[in-house]
């Protein structure tokens, strides 16, 4: 899959610009704060119709400006199609081939992305919310279903915790629509967990062979889900619904008494773990390095299976943060096969590492310059 071009209108420092992308290496170099991680995150924006970096999206405006928007080309199985994500106060709008796309889950998937940010580097041993999350980016683009059940189970949730709220406040309960709530809360939540399983499955084998490599042969690289609920890989869906039906139940003059509720995949969370043991409490550094590296990598190589085809990788000022050996599995991994967009201030950790001639973009506040020439 390939980005052909893409056109920022007032989108963060970029007043307007129009850049075509005819080779796979692109690199961006330029000082801090001159506009480089926004191009980027402008590209994941266009695939996921939200920041890496933030959750409040009016951002994205230029400021003084009305209104955001990026626009892109994408090939993809041999079709060259458009893509537009704009947003303005009235909220977001998001088109493939000029059609407008009211749901979510009709858009997201149209460009598929791998991101490798710094702020990656501590999904090992950052908070379960941002596992969570982790996994939901991930899955959600490949599989649109799960996004649709995700959003489901996200809005029964909120409704849900109202209505445990109402009774507290009240007093008196409706059981029987209390009962349609959890009933409903269930029924996604047990395709959630039921696809999340079969993807980390499916990642952790790809993570597992990178892994050995990186850490040649001595390491072995687990993803275990950590449920809320009792629950295992094996549990089928119609289980998973009277399991979690079965503690609802239990837990339920407690869950109004704190007026939310308590378990389910939104309080789940992923350990990954190197020979048995779980890297964010007895990893070094450099095992956590590696097993994000491998992770990211992993997803690159599921996506291919998934999709048929590679997505782009965006790579955030992360070579710096990897020493030679990393550097070189990921410059190996991904040479030649994914088109990747990468910003760095300065050439030094690239030089002499690339067998392809890359396009050089120079980013001065708001600017950009195409030269194009080997590193
Ligand atoms: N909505 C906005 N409108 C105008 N400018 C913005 C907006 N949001 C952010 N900026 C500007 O963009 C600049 C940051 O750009 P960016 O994060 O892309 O820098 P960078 O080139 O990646 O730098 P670094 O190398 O430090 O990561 C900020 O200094 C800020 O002034
Ligand atoms: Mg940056």
């Amino acid at each position: 899959m390939k980005l052909k071009n893409i056109h920022l209108e007032n989108y963060r420092n970029y007043e307007t610009i129009q850049l075509a992308f005819p080779n796979s290496l692109n690199i961006f170099l330029g000082e801090n704060a001159q506009g480089k991680t926004n191009l980027l995150e402008s590209i994941y924006v266009l695939a996921m119709t939200r920041s890496h970096r933030t959750n409040n999206e009016k951002e994205f405006i230029r400021w003084g400006a009305e209104f955001a928007r990026v626009e892109g080309e994408i090939e993809k199985k041999e079709r060259i199609f458009p893509l537009e994500m704009a947003i303005s106060s009235k909220g977001k709008k998001t088109k493939i081939n000029h059609i407008e796309q009211r749901k979510l889950s009709d858009y997201v998937g149209a460009l598929n992305i791998v991101l490798f940010a710094p702020e990656d580097l501590s999904l090992v041993k950052g908070s379960p919310q941002g596992r969570r999350k982790f996994l939901d980016m991930e899955l959600g683009q490949v599989n649109p279903h799960y996004l649709y059940q995700l959003s489901q189970y996200q809005s029964v949730l909120k409704q849900r915790n109202h209505y445990l709220k109402r009774i507290y406040e009240t007093k008196k309960t409706d059981q029987n629509f209390l009962d349609v709530l959890s009933e409903q809360l269930v029924e996604s939540a047990s395709h959630v967990l039921f696809l999340r399983y079969q993807f980390l499955l499916k990642l952790e084998q790809h993570a597992q062979k990178v892994h050995q490599k990186i850490s040649h042969g001595k390491e072995r690289l687990t993803l275990s889900y950590q449920p809320s609920l009792p629950i295992a890989q094996e549990t089928t869906k119609e289980e998973i619904k009277a399991i979690f039906l079965e503690v609802l139940k239990k837990n339920q003059a407690r869950e109004i008494a704190k007026q939310t509720t308590f378990v389910g995949p939104h309080r789940d969370d992923l350990f990954f773990l190197v020979n048995e043991k779980n890297v964010q409490t007895f990893g070094s550094q450099g095992q956590q390095r590696t097993t994000v590296l491998s992770v990211k990598l992993a997803e690159i190589e599921l996506m291919k299976e998934e999709i048929g085809e590679y997505p782009i990788l965006l790579l955030d000022d992360v070579l710096s943060e990897l020493d030679d050996d990393r550097q070189m599995h990921l410059l190996e991994t991904i040479e030649g096969k994914v088109q990747t967009f990468l910003t760095t201030t300065s050439l030094e950790h690239i030089e002499n590492k690339m067998k392809s001639t890359p396009d050089i973009f120079y980013v001065t506040n708001g600017q950009i310059e195409r030269k194009s020439e080997s590193v």
